[in-house]
């Protein structure tokens, strides 16, 4: 055979082009691009003929919590390697970023990437790789930042709030100041603590307890405060920062605000933020647990629309998952913990941050049909892969440069649109906040490295675990070398 697969008759969008082509696969790498149809009859062990749907880079979600120690002392992952890249390769995600935390009684950042190297290799169906969660910033921890680089991590996360991991502003400039040095690129989860836990005391005061008051304690104050903060800490040293999961449109304008003034402040929403709002979280009893993530929800409409504004203008670099992943009805850790006699629909600080959705992120997003195809490429495979130093082997269709990743979709009217149900997700999750939610686009195949491994009309899941491999990661793309900080120059 001359090639391992051909693709017949693909809309092939990148986030530069849209054209139709065919596609041929080789070695596991994309071998050549041709005119539709005009590979038809070559000689390839499989032939799938895409009938003019479109077909995509595989997606990247660089924001996925699997196998996480339970951080917030609230829950206990309900995924790990196996079902959380499972469940992305059903939904045409083929590399997932996800994060390696630091413990706060630890002083070197090893023991995390060692574990979630251990935990990975349980067997992963789709390709992966670390962010490094920092929560004791010691001179020691950081001075390991070399090592991490150069075993492929090239970004770190650090946290304004949650007890467990928040940093002062003073330790926050550490970080970005030597990951500024070492090309490593900083992830700001920016909610301003101290307001939360203030608020939340005024609302225990009260006994106002229950899952809707999550939003009541953080509003969009903690998060505006927080990104105005992170932007201003980054431009004291000049680094580069990506602020994770924004929620509120206010947020997103300073972010912009920024960007034009010229600093290199790169952005990431979530579907949670252009698909929920807090009426999720105001359903009666302990219901509205399932849709409590930070940021939460914001209030209205008006805020969904603000973000896909966002998002189609440019603001925000790339859109993630967020999944993190707790069973609803976890009567050993979130739900325990949360309902007492005190609070019989739960008490909201109780409640695990964070709702699953790496299955559902690419088909929500493209179904909604907000995006031009090749933003929605971008921002879902792309930029991501840019940001996080996997461009162009990931997120890019270059001939004998980029892995054969590829989602290939539904053509018109082949696909019955359904609703979203969690008994047809690939999760360890006992429900999805996107219940009952229509689509209109699913993945049809999933090929990771040439191997077709999600076929969704003949036998479903077909990649193996222990397919996926780890990918060790460059500098962003978008790095830029800048001279060195001196305190001495101000
Ligand atoms: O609620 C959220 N986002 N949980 C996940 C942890 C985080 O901060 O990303
Ligand atoms: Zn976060
Ligand atoms: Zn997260
Ligand atoms: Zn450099």
């Amino acid at each position: 055979h001359t090639f391992d697969c051909v693709i017949l008759d693909g809309n092939v969008v990148t986030a530069a082009d849209v054209g139709r082509y065919d596609i041929a696969i080789k070695d596991g790498k994309i071998a050549l691009l041709a005119p539709a149809n005009s590979l038809r009859g070559s000689s390839a062990k499989r032939i799938i003929d895409a009938e003019g749907a479109y077909v995509t880079p595989g997606g990247v979600d660089a924001h996925v919590h699997l196998a996480e120690p339970s951080l917030f002392g609230k829950g206990q992952s309900s995924d790990d390697y196996t079902s959380g890249s499972r469940s992305a390769i059903a939904g045409g995600t083929t590399t997932i970023i996800t994060f390696a935390a630091q413990l706060k009684s630890e002083t070197s950042l090893l023991p995390a990437l060692e574990r979630n190297f251990a935990e990975a290799a349980k067997g992963a169906y789709c390709d992966y790789s670390f962010h490094l969660i920092v929560s004791n910033p010691t001179k020691d921890a950081l001075d390991e930042l070399p090592l991490l680089k150069r075993r492929g991590v090239t970004s770190v996360k650090i946290y304004m709030t949650y007890e467990a991991l928040q940093l002062r502003d003073n330790q926050i400039l550490d970080v970005l100041l030597r990951a500024r040095a070492e090309g490593i690129t900083t992830m700001i989860h920016a909610e301003n603590g101290d307001m939360l836990q203030w608020m939340t005391e005024r609302l225990e005061e009260q006994k106002l307890l229950s899952p809707r008051y999550h939003v009541t304690s953080r509003p969009p104050i903690l998060e505006t405060e927080a990104t105005n903060r992170a932007i201003s800490l980054g431009q004291l040293v000049c680094a580069p920062i990506l602020i994770v999961h924004v929620s509120a449109p206010s947020a997103a304008e300073i972010i912009r605000n920024a960007q034009s003034l010229g600093h290199p402040v790169y952005a990431e929403t979530c579907p949670q933020y252009t698909f929920l709002t807090r009426a999720a979280l105001e359903k009666p009893g302990f219901e509205g647990a399932k849709a409590v993530c930070s940021p939460p929800p914001r209030n209205s409409e008006a805020d969904l629309e603000g973000i896909w504004t966002h998002l189609k203008n440019g603001t925000f670099t790339i859109l993630s998952s967020d999944h993190c992943p707790f069973n609803y009805d976890d009567t050993a850790f979130g739900k325990k913990a949360a309902i007492t006699c005190d609070a019989p629909d739960g008490h909201f600080k109780h409640i695990p941050n964070g709702c699953p959705g790496v299955e559902t992120r690419l088909s929500l997003t493209f179904s909604a049909k907000r995006l031009a195809p090749e933003r929605f490429v971008a921002l879902t495979s792309t930029n991501p892969a840019k940001l996080y130093g996997l461009y162009p082997r990931k997120g890019a269709l270059i001939p004998g440069v980029s892995d054969a990743d590829l989602t290939i979709w539904y053509p018109s009217g082949k696909m019955q649109p359904f609703s979203i149900s969690n008994d047809l997700l690939h999760h360890n999750v006992d429900y999805t906040p996107y219940e009952g939610i229509e689509v209109s686009q699913w993945p049809r195949y999933t090929l990771l490295r040439g191997e077709v491994v999600w076929d969704r009309d003949s036998s479903g899941l077909v990649g193996r675990q222990g397919f996926g491999q780890f990918c060790a990661r460059e500098s962003s793309f978008w790095h830029e070398d800048l001279p060195d900080w001196d305190v001495a120059n101000y």
